[in-house]
C-alpha cells in the first residue's frame, strides 16, 4: 500500500493543529472526516472545529454558480447540520456568480449564511428553504440584490440578524418575525420604507446611506424593545414630532450623524433613556431654542449625550436658558467637542455674557446676589 502523508493545517481558534500523518487508514473512513475530501469539495473548504464539533463551508474562492454547484454535487457530508456557509468575494472583479442555485445545500442545514461581494440580484424563497428551522443569521451585504423575499422571513423562526447593506433593494415591505432582533439594510440608496412595518422584537435597526429626506410620524413606535437607530448619511434636513420615538423608552443610541438637520420640533425624540447617546455631528444646527429642543434635553439631562460636533452653532441667545439651567447642568449632555461655529467650546461659554446681552435685567433676578457662575 502506497503511504498516505496527508498534511493538513487547520487554524482553530487561533490555535495550529499539527499536521495530521496517517499511514492506512485501518479504519475505511474518509481521511478528512467529518468534512469530505477536501479535492473533491475544491474550491470550496470544510473546517472541522474541534473544540464543538461543527463543521462550517467557505467557498470564499468560488467564482461562478457551477463551480459552486459542483462542489456540492461531488461530495456528501455524514451530517447535515453545518454551523456557517461562507462565501465572500468583496474585491474580485472575476466573480460572475449571480445565483444560489435551487439544489445546491440539497438537505444541509445553516446556523450562519453569509454571501458577499457576488453579482446576485435574486434571492429566492427556497434559496435557503433547508436552513428554516437553524438559521439565525443571514448576511447578504454587497450583493447587487434588487429582490429579497421578506415574505419569507417568518419561515425561519429562529432568525435573529438580518444584513442586507449595501445592495438595490428598491423597496423594505412589512417583515413578519417573532424572532428577528437585528435589521441592517444601510446603502441601499432610495428605498421606499413607506410600509415598512417591523417585526416586535427588533432591538436594533440600521438604515445609513439610503438617501432619506424624510420618515413617516410614528416610523419607529411599534416597536417595542427597540434600543439603537442608525440613520448616519442620509437627507434628513428636518426631524418632525414622533420622527424618532418608540414605546419601548429603552432608546440608547440614535445615530443622525452627516445628514442636514436644521431644526427638530419639540416632539421629535421619544422614549430616550436617561443614559442615550443621541449624535447628530456634521448637521447644520445654528440654533439651540428652547421651544424645539428642550423635551429632548428633558430626556437626556444629566446623564445622557447630545453630540452637535460639526454643526455651526451660533450660541446666541437662541441658548440662553441651557447656560441658564440650574448649576447650568444642561451644559452636561453636550461632549468637549461640541463647538460653537466660531470655535469656542459651548462648555467653556462665558455665563456673565449671556447675562449682559440676553436678559433685560443683567441676571440680577436668576443670581440675586451677582453670583453669576464663572467660567471653570
Ligand atoms: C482574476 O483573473 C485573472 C486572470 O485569470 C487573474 O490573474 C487574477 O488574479 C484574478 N483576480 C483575483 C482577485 O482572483
Ligand atoms: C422584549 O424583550 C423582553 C426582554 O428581553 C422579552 O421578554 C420580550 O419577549 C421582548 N418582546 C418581544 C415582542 O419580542
Ligand atoms: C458631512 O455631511 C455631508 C452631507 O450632509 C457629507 O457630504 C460630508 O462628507 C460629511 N462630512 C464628513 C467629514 O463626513
Ligand atoms: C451686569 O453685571 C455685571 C456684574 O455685576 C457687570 O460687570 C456688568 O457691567 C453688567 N452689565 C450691564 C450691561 O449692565
Amino acid at each position: 500500500m502506497v503511504l498516505k502523508v496527508v498534511v493538513t493545517c487547520v487554524v482553530v481558534l487561533g490555535v495550529v493543529v499539527t499536521p495530521v500523518i496517517t499511514s492506512e487508514d485501518p479504519i475505511s473512513q474518509p481521511r478528512d472526516w467529518p468534512c469530505p475530501d477536501a479535492n473533491d469539495f475544491y474550491p470550496c473548504l470544510c473546517i472541522y472545529d474541534e473544540l464543538d464539533h461543527t463543521l462550517s463551508i467557505d467557498c470564499s474562492l468560488v467564482e461562478t454558480n457551477e463551480e459552486l454547484a459542483q462542489a456540492f454535487e461531488n461530495v456528501v457530508f455524514p451530517f447535515t447540520y453545518l454551523k456557517e456557509f461562507k462565501l465572500e468575494q468583496d474585491a474580485n472583479p472575476n466573480v460572475s456568480l449571480d445565483t444560489v442555485g435551487l439544489n445546491t445545500f440539497q438537505d444541509l442545514t445553516f446556523e450562519r449564511i453569509i454571501i458577499s461581494g457576488t453579482k446576485i440580484e435574486i434571492i429566492f424563497e427556497e434559496d435557503f428553504y433547508g436552513s428554516h428551522e437553524t438559521l439565525t443569521y443571514l448576511n447578504l451585504q454587497n450583493n447587487k440584490i434588487k429582490h429579497f423575499p421578506f415574505i419569507s422571513v417568518q419561515l425561519y423562526p429562529s432568525l435573529q440578524t438580518l444584513i442586507l447593506d449595501d445592495n438595490q433593494i428598491p423597496s423594505l415591505p412589512e417583515i413578519q418575525s417573532d424572532s428577528l432582533e437585528i435589521l441592517s439594510i444601510n446603502g441601499n440608496g432610495g428605498i421606499q420604507l413607506d410600509d415598512f412595518l417591523g417585526p416586535p422584537a427588533l432591538q436594533e435597526i440600521y438604515l445609513a446611506r439610503n438617501q432619506i429626506e424624510l420618515l413617516q410620524v410614528n416610523f419607529f413606535w411599534n416597536l417595542p424593545n427597540l434600543t439603537l437607530v442608525d440613520l448616519q448619511r442620509n437627507e434628513i434636513s428636518i426631524l418632525d414630532e414622533y420622527t424618532i420615538a418608540s414605546q419601548s423608552n429603552a432608546l440608547a443610541s440614535i445615530n443622525l450623524d452627516h445628514n442636514k438637520i436644521s431644526s427638530i420640533r419639540h416632539d421629535a425624540f421619544h422614549g430616550l433613556l436617561p443614559d442615550a447617546v443621541v449624535s447628530m455631528r456634521n448637521n447644520t444646527v445654528v440654533e439651540l431654542d428652547e421651544d424645539s429642543w428642550s423635551h429632548l434635553f428633558t430626556q437626556l439631562v444629566p446623564t445622557g449625550t447630545l453630540d452637535l460636533a460639526d454643526n455651526p452653532l451660533n450660541c446666541g441667545c437662541d441658548m440662553d436658558w441651557i447656560m441658564f439651567s440650574p448649576n447650568q447642568i444642561d451644559l452636561r449632555i453636550f461632549p468637549d467637542t461640541t463647538t460653537c461655529s466660531s470655535g469656542n467650546q459651548i462648555v467653556d461659554l462665558d455665563v456673565q455674557f449671556f447675562c449682559d446681552r440676553c436678559l433685560p435685567n443683567n441676571c440680577s433676578t436668576l443670581y440675586p446676589a451677582g453670583n453669576v457662575p464663572q467660567r471653570t
